[in-house]
């Protein structure tokens, strides 16, 4: 009996490690969401990035930022808090594009047709995304 209980113990750590190595949705390739999103009420400035955000970025990264498998990561990840991808280096991935470098999805390729001001409202959203979410 005691020999059972350990091996039912010791499978159902297996089963949740391999869960945790090789998440369902992190391997399909087919533009699934990447990050699970509670989305906060929004500022003024924020829901105005968020209106920008849809339609010059959730094509790649997806409706709330939440990434899509095999095309861009999820903005709402510790990867992109403040202090390791400041608000600048979201002016520079728009304004130059972005080598891939964290992820296996390619590059990013500069965006056209938005101001700073406009990346500033983005940034505001994406900031108020991540707060929710526990990224500070
Ligand atoms: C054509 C697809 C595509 C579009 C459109 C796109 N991105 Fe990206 N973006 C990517 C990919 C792919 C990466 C991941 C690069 C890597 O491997 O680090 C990325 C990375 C980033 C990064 C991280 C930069 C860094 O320094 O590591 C930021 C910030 C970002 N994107 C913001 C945006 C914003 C804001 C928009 C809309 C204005 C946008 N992206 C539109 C594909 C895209």
């Amino acid at each position: 009996m005691r020999v059972f209980v350990w091996s039912a113990c010791f499978a159902l750590a297996a089963a949740a490690i391999a869960l945790l190595t090789f998440p369902p949705s992190e391997s399909t390739g087919d533009g699934t969401p990447l990050a699970d999103i509670t989305m906060p009420v929004l500022s003024a400035t924020a829901e105005k990035g968020a209106i920008l955000f849809d339609r010059s970025c959730a094509s790649c990264h997806g409706a709330e930022a939440a990434g899509r498998d095999g095309v861009a990561p999820p903005l709402i990840h510790k990867i992109y808090e403040p202090s390791h991808h400041g608000d600048e280096s979201f002016q520079i991935a728009v304004a130059r594009g972005v080598r891939a470098h964290h992820w296996p999805f390619g590059d990013m390729p500069p965006v056209d047709g938005l101001s700073r001001e406009d990346v500033a409202k983005i940034v505001a959203f994406v900031r108020e995304v991540q707060r929710a979410n526990g990224i500070n």
